[in-house]
Parts: structure tokens; C-alpha cells; sequence
């Protein structure tokens, strides 16, 4: 049972592989590849201004979702963003069950037997629905996987299996709240995690984020524009970078601080001076002014940090309570910001977004509004089974039959406001997915 969960090295003929192995994964893996026995069904009355639109809310399992999406976005997707299920164990987590049991015959005796056959349920739920969503991406689409820490290590090998370890862009580390979480240890993990994986790694690349460009002035009408006072030592450097400059006006010698040198070589020191960007002052004590201007900057953009702070968690629920006057009716949704920043950075203004774990539709409502602000068209295909809706808020119990229910809902609302602000006629086609059936006529 030990070996349920493990990361084992296998002989495999003459190479050494290492791999995630779980009870299940053949299975998992057969799964995917299974054909798809049912087919997708356009229902007019729940969709919204669904022929001016091609947003997509498909209400399926989502592996029968990614099956029957292959025949027409196979290699059309450029950002897929999924908040699956953390596997917290919490059953009437609101909204939706978060519990992943492992098969009863191994034996659930002990805690730790539980424990892995926990996980193993849980890779076995991800594993071919991974397999299946790479499919759909463009060559320069990327994956990214919200996750915090109770698996988000067993599903950095998997995707790493499926992927390649060399298409693996990196791990975001979001910031997402500042309360503690647990009194008990008196430790409080304030973060989860975005893994990013890309179909093709050398094909990406994150648009980045504005600089900070507010210190540049021009409060001496400098005609070489906007300036900021520039830091002129560094932390490394060599000894002949640890040079005298002398002050022309008072005739003092200048160091760089102490265990620091210089970021520039003497002969510099003459051509600045001449040109005004380096500017001694004429009072003694006082050593000189060296300016960085806006124009010398090679771009104003810089790279996205990979630790994201700003954004919190409970902003996602205000969201959905200001939709919802009786309250949010779903738990921890994921604020639009963070959807919307991974749209910013990835995605031109034509590109598809899919989310197969819509939940409440924090994504749909990310791209709808993130259009209205950037003046773009970015679609989305949002998958959402029919889960019965656990109504932990009686307001909703009659409301909502299932998720779906609500995911529709949300976008429905989300859309209606931007219509009546904008007058425009947003909307999106619903789709569910019907078994075929089977006929024993001959
Ligand atoms: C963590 S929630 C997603 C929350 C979402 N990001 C939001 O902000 O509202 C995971 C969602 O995935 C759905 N889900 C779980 N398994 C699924 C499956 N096999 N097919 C489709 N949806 C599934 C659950 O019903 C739940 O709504």
C-alpha cells in the first residue's frame, strides 16, 4: 500500500525514468482515450444573444466536455486556466463537493492508507483531463493551474509527464490573503500557487507589466526630457571601478560607498559631465547628481513577478455579492483580477480562454469585462457539469439545481449589466452534452 503513491524510479530498457505512479493511473490514462459516446446539444432558451456571440458555457463532465470540444478547437486555445478541485476533503464545501475517496476494496483502514488513496483518486481525476486539454492549445498556448499546497506537487510531475519538464514556465505564487489560516501551528500559509505550462515553451512569451514611470521629471526644463536621479554605485565591480571623481566646483574627491564601485568607467565621468547628465553641485559636502532619462530606457515594460501580491481572495467573493444581493452563493471564487491579468499576459485580442472548471464563472465574467476595458475580443469556452448545487444559503436552495445552474447564471447577470451600460448584446451559447443513444434495431 506504501507503494500507492510514490515517485519511484523505473528500469525502463536501458534508460532510468523518473515518473509519478498511483493506483489508477493505467486506467486514468485509458479513460482518456476512450471514445467520446455523446454529443453536444445547443439549448436556445438558455443561452443569451447566443447568435451575435461565440462565448460557450458547455454544461458536461468536463472529459466528455474535452472530448467533444476536440473536433472543433483542437489547437485553438491559447490560454487554458482551471481552479480545480484543491481535494480539501470538505464534502459540502458550498457549491460543490471537494472530497476525493480512494476506492473502498484497497482498505481505508489507517489514516495514511486514506490519505494516499485520496491523492491517487484525485490524479486519477486530473491525469485525463490533462492528457486531453494539451490537445486543444495553440503552439503558443499556455496552461495555467491554480493549486495550493495539498497537491500541488503531485501535479507538478504529472504535468511535467504530459507537458515536458522543459515546457514548464514556472510557478506563480499568489499572495491571496493576510489572515491566518491556522491558529493552531501558529503558521500561516498566505499563498497558493498558478503552475504554468506551455505546449511549446520557446513559443511564449508574457506581455510583462508597465514600469513605474512616475519619478521621471523635468523640474530643471532639461531639454533631453523627463529624468530621476540614478543610483550611480553598485554592489559588484572591480578595484579600477573604485575611482576618485572630483568635484570641478569644490574641488573634493568623491568614493563610491563604502564596499561598493562605481556602475560606470572614469572615462564616463568627463563625457556626463559635458553633457549635463551628471551634475556636480557647488556647495562642499555635497558630491554630484547623476540623471537616468526616460528616453535611455531600452523598454517601458517589465516582467511579470513571480510572486503575485494585491490581489486577494475575499476580493473574489465581493464580486459575487455584489451580483447576488442575498450573498455570494458559491465559496472562495476566484477574483476576476487574477483571471484577468493571466488574459493581459497572454493573450492577443482575438484569443480563446478556456476554464473546464467553471465554478461560479469568475473566468467568463474576467474575459467579459477585461473586453469592455481593453477594447478586445477574447472568447471563452467554459465546461461545468451538472454537480447538484449544495445550497448552504437557503435564498438559492430553489434557485439553483446544479452548479451549472448557477455558472450560467452569473454570466448571464454579468453580461445583462454590460448590455445595459454599453448597449451592446453580449452573450454566449449554451451547450450540454447528450449520451448517444445506442440502437438494438438491426
Ligand atoms: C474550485 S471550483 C472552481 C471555482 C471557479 N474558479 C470560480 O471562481 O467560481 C471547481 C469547480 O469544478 C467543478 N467540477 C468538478 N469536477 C468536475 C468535472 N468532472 N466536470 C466539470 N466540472 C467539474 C465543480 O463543480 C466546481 O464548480
Amino acid at each position: 500500500m506504501a507503494s500507492l503513491l510514490r515517485n519511484n524510479a523505473m528500469q525502463e530498457d536501458t534508460h532510468e525514468h523518473f515518473a509519478l505512479q498511483w493506483y489508477g493511473k493505467e486506467q486514468a490514462k485509458t479513460e482518456a482515450f476512450s471514445d467520446c459516446k455523446h454529443q453536444i446539444i445547443f439549448e436556445a432558451e438558455k443561452s443569451l444573444w447566443a447568435e451575435q456571440n461565440e462565448h460557450i458555457l458547455l454544461e458536461a463532465d468536463n472529459l466528455v466536455g474535452l472530448k467533444l470540444l476536440h473536433a472543433n478547437y483542437e489547437g485553438r486555445i491559447k490560454l487554458i486556466y482551471i481552479d480545480p478541485p484543491y481535494n480539501t476533503g470538505e464534502e459540502q464545501l458550498y457549491g460543490y463537493s471537494d472530497k476525493f475517496v480512494g476506492k473502498k476494496e484497497l482498505g481505508n483502514n489507517s489514516k495514511k492508507q486514506s490519505y494516499a488513496l485520496s491523492q491517487a483518486a484525485w490524479l486519477s481525476m486530473m491525469y485525463p483531463r490533462m492528457l486531453r486539454a494539451r490537445d486543444l492549445m495553440t503552439k503558443n498556448g499556455v496552461l495555467a493551474v491554480s493549486i495550493d499546497n495539498r497537491e500541488v506537487f503531485q501535479l507538478k510531475l504529472m504535468l511535467d509527464e504530459i507537458f515536458g519538464h522543459e515546457n514548464f514556465i514556472g510557478e506563480l505564487i499568489w499572495v491571496n490573503r493576510t489572515s491566518p489560516n491556522d491558529t493552531k501551528l501558529n503558521f500561516a500559509t498566505t499563498h497558493e500557487y498558478v503552475l504554468f505550462y506551455a505546449k511549446h515553451k520557446q513559443n511564449v512569451r508574457f506581455e510583462g507589466l508597465d514600469k513605474d514611470l512616475s519619478q521621471y521629471k523635468n523640474p530643471d526644463n532639461d531639454p533631453k526630457g523627463p529624468w530621476m536621479a540614478d543610483n550611480p554605485s553598485a554592489a559588484s565591480g572591480t578595484t579600477s571601478y573604485r575611482f576618485p571623481i572630483k568635484n570641478p566646483y569644490t574641488g573634493e574627491d568623491r568614493f563610491p560607498p563604502k564596499g561598493r564601485f562605481w556602475a560606470f568607467s572614469p572615462q564616463r565621468v568627463a563625457e556626463w559631465t559635458e553633457s549635463g547628465k551628471m551634475k556636480f553641485h557647488n556647495q562642499a559636502g555635497k558630491g554630484f547628481l547623476l540623471k537616468k532619462y526616460l528616453h535611455e530606457l531600452k523598454s517601458s515594460q517589465k516582467a511579470l513577478d513571480s510572486v503575485l501580491v494585491g490581489i486577494l481572495t475575499a476580493e473574489g467573493t465581493r464580486e459575487l455579492k455584489s451580483l447576488y444581493e442575498e450573498g455570494a452563493p458559491f465559496k472562495y471564487p476566484k477574483p476576476t483580477a487574477l483571471v484577468k491579468l493571466l488574459i493581459q499576459q497572454l493573450c492577443g485580442p482575438e484569443d480563446w480562454v478556456l476554464d473546464f472548471f467553471a465554478g461560479s464563472g469568475s473566468t467568463a465574467q474576467a474575459v467579459l469585462d477585461y473586453n469592455s476595458e481593453a477594447k478586445s475580443h477574447v472568447k471563452f469556452i467554459c465546461v461545468q457539469s451538472a454537480e447538484p448545487y449544495n445550497a448552504q444559503n437557503k435564498a438559492y436552495a430553489a434557485q439553483f439545481q446544479t452548479v451549472a445552474d448557477l455558472t450560467r447564471d452569473r454570466i448571464t447577470r454579468v453580461c445583462e449589466r454590460i448590455n445595459a451600460e454599453t448597449g451592446s448584446q453580449l452573450g454566449f451559447k449554451y451547450w450540454t452534452a447528450a449520451a448517444i443513444k445506442v440502437s438494438n434495431e438491426k
